[in-house]
């Protein structure tokens, strides 16, 4: 379950937890992000975004560490004296200002006041421990090879303060059990112990957003907290454990700042059927230990910084069925005992640095084992090689196949196009330079990406029709030849296509486009389109994005385009078009770039239309030759003279104008989401 990142900014905790626990520790910042999402993405989101942030600082940090959270004057929530905050950019527009910023990440922290902490922790424990103690868990935890006694006895490492914690600051005061870890209280004190080097080792009493009551004097099964966000929803955090059994079977610690690294102890928590560990700053490797959590179902540590390659080891966890390692920085080659994880439904390994030859994934006899597996992200990794025949041949299930942005190359087998199960298939962005010539009829699949890659073909086959089911067609920058087939006219449910970047025959825009009446998208950037802009597109109503960027043009702009209310983009830059703006235009009100320079003469009272016109609650960008733009100061974002290389500047979309403009785009969303509601249609909007 995501939630829309704006809600993170409202987190209220129900249960204040304790003070800055250690030992003599610094309890230093307590960071929180928020990242507006594409759902808000709107500057005037980001910027009410911000200013929730500031009650963010008083009510989570003082309420979640129930420690004299102090801050500066920046700070309207919390009176006192240091506080600190950044704003830092994903995206490339300037964000500080928030100017067009779309994803924007806020990090604002409160300071722990040094004193007050010292205050906090200052009160000697009333009884001391007896002697021995300490020395007593300590053999028990190097006995049953929980730990090391290397790293129990070096001060300051997480064992050490776990040891302390366990021997000391622990009201509860477990005693060392008498026998080995498969007894219940043998069990129960190595979890506790467990999971105190967990929160050490990430830096719980030092960077936790939350600290979920962590160490508090109770059950560890009391060691969560439920979120309660403005909309009144609730989110569970911390560990969740059995209720007949008692044991700990999930821990949900998923954007809660944790940082360091996984401690092998967590290994011996063996009851645990989930982890998610999602949106953190752990490092580190994936310790060998983990390989006893054979009851392991959900993995998640997605979006953090884990590094080396995935263990052999994990083929032997079949109680697996979803891995999110998303977005890190593992390394090597995939293990073919995947391939033993029969029950594996998601796998998402996109966005890291494995290095597999895509012969030994899908050809070997991991992918065959992988029967029940629906969704498989490889994007974004190094992967090389071709696909060959046999590739995917067992996966019956598969609904969701990305390997985009890799190095796979040669030919897109047509195998692929007959897995019977698959909605969504992205192949972009590698080195393919062959796809099939025929297609066998297929309802099912949805996307097809395929831009970025060598593909050639003279025509693009006809039979692409064939895929009836699709929604999402883009075949963009590669280097396909001929007339564009007249049969994609008959790919009615399209709502977007991209075509943009190949070398067609030149030709007039498709007459058989006014059939796709429910295109939302269009791009035929750069090829080679001759002629008028045709009336009919102003009858394709759901349009969002028109982009007849770098053509051959000419004529007017067909008033009918003013009749796209929804339309946000509409490039028209770099053709030969002889034309007064049509009035029209000033009821597109949901316009929000609009590119009409370097044409022959392209005309129009830019502050009538838009710039000083009501309609529109925000100015759209609009780039436009000097001689426009000059007439009306203020107006345009951007002026270009001839020689300018406007078309390269920032606020051209390139292929994916969220980024910049806060443009929904249709989008497919990989999510979790998806393990909850297999049904979604995976074409919605976020
Ligand atoms: C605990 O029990 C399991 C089997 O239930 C056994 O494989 C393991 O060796 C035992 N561990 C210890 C420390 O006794
Ligand atoms: C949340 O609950 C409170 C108290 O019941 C109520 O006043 C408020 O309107 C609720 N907010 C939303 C968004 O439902
Ligand atoms: C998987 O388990 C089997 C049986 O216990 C063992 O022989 C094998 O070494 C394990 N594989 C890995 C990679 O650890
Ligand atoms: C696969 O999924 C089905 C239900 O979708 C389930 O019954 C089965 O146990 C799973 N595992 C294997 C190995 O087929
Ligand atoms: C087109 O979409 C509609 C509505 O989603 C669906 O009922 C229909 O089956 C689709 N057509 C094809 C050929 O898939
Ligand atoms: C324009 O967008 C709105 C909101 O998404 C939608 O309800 C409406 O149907 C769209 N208009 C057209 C003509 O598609
Ligand atoms: C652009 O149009 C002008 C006349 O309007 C014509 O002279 C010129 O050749 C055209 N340029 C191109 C590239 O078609
Ligand atoms: C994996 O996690 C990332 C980050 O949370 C998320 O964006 C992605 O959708 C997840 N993938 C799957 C298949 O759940």
């Amino acid at each position: 379950m995501i939630f829309p990142s704006s809600l993170l900014l409202s987190l209220i905790p129900i249960v204040a937890g304790g003070a800055c626990r250690g030992e003599g520790l610094p309890c230093e910042t307590v960071y929180h992000t928020v990242t507006c999402s594409e759902q808000d993405s709107n500057v005037e989101q980001c910027a009410a975004a911000l200013g929730t942030c500031e009650t963010v600082c008083e009510r989570i940090s003082v309420a979640a560490y129930d420690s004299p959270c102090l801050c500066n004057e920046d700070f309207q929530g919390c009176d006192g004296d240091t506080c600190d905050y950044e704003i830092s950019c994903v995206g490339t527009i300037n964000c500080a200002a928030f100017e067009n910023a779309v994803h924007c990440s806020v990090t604002r922290g409160c300071k722990w006041d040094p004193s007050a902490e010292q205050i906090t922790n200052a009160a000697p424990s009333p009884t001391l421990p007896p002697a021995g103690r300490s020395e007593a868990i300590q053999q028990y935890l190097v006995d049953q090879g929980i730990s090391t006694r290397a790293a129990l006895e070096m001060t300051g490492s997480p064992q050490n303060y776990a040891l302390l914690f366990m021997a000391v600051n622990d009201d509860l005061r477990l005693e060392p059990p008498q026998g080995g870890i498969n007894t219940t209280a043998g069990y129960e004190f190595v979890v506790r112990y467990a999971l105190s080097v967990l929160f050490y080792s990430t830096l719980g009493q030092r960077i936790w957003a939350f600290g979920l009551n962590f160490l508090e004097p109770t059950s560890v099964c009391d060691w969560h907290q439920v979120l309660v966000y403005l909309d009144n929803s609730t989110e569970f955090r911390g560990v969740s454990c059995d209720l007949s059994s008692g044991h700990p079977v999930a821990l949900f610690l998923n954007q809660n700042n944790m940082g360091g690294s996984l401690p092998g102890e967590l290994g011996f928590v063996t009851t645990l059927r989930e982890i998610d560990l999602d949106f953190n700053n752990i490092g580190g490797t994936i310790p060998n230990s983990y390989q006893q959590m054979t009851n392991m179902v959900d993995f998640f540590a997605a979006g953090n910084r884990l590094e080396g390659p995935i263990p052999a080891w994990i083929g032997n966890i079949t109680t697996l069925e979803n891995i999110n390692l998303s977005t890190n920085y593992m390394t090597g080659e995939l293990p073919l005992s995947l391939g033993n994880l029969a029950n594996l439904e998601g796998l998402a390994l996109d966005n890291n640095l494995f290095s597999s030859n895509v012969e030994d994934v899908f050809d070997s006899s991991m992918v065959p084992g992988l029967r029940n597996l629906t969704q498989f992200y490889l994007e974004n990794n190094q992967l090389t090689g071709t696909l060959g025949d046999h590739f995917l041949r067992e996966m019956t299930k598969l609904e969701y196949l990305d390997i985009s942005d890799n190095y796979i190359a040669a030919s897109i087998p047509l195998q692929l196009f007959t897995l019977p199960a698959l909605k969504v298939l992205d192949l972009h962005d590698n080195d393919f330079t062959s796809m099939p010539t025929f297609f066998q009829e297929n309802s099912n699949l949805q996307l097809l990406a395929m831009q970025k890659n060598q593909l050639a073909g003279n025509p693009v086959p006809t039979s692409i029709n064939e895929l009836k089911g699709l929604h999402h067609l883009d075949l963009s920058q590669n280097f396909f030849t001929g007339d564009i087939p007249s049969s994609i006219g008959d790919m009615t449910n399209l709502t977007y296509l991209f075509l943009a970047q190949n070398d067609f025959e030149a030709n007039s825009i498709p007459y058989w486009i006014e059939g796709l009446t429910n295109l939302q998208e269009l791009s035929l950037k750069d090829t080679q389109r001759t002629g008028t802009i045709p009336d009919f597109l102003g009858g394709l109503k759901g349009m969002l994005l028109l982009d007849l960027d770098k053509n051959n043009l000419m004529g007017t702009i067909p008033v009918s385009l003013g009749d796209l209310e929804n339309l946000s983009i509409l490039l028209l830059n770099r053709n030969n078009l002889t034309s007064l703006i049509p009035d029209t235009f000033s009821s597109l009100s949901s316009l929000k770039l609009l590119y009409i320079d370097a044409n022959d003469n392209v005309q129009g009272d830019l502050d009538v239309l838009f710039c000083a016109n009501p309609t529109f609650v925000a100015k759209p960008v609009i780039v436009a030759s000097c001689d426009i733009c000059d007439d009306f100061p203020g107006c345009c974002a951007l002026c270009c003279e001839g020689s300018t290389e406007c078309n390269t500047a920032i606020h051209v979309p390139d292929l994916d104008p969220i980024w910049q403009l806060g443009y929904n785009r249709v989008f497919f969303t990989f999510g979790r989401e998806d393990y909850l509601d297999k049904n979604r249609d995976p074409n919605e909007r976020w």
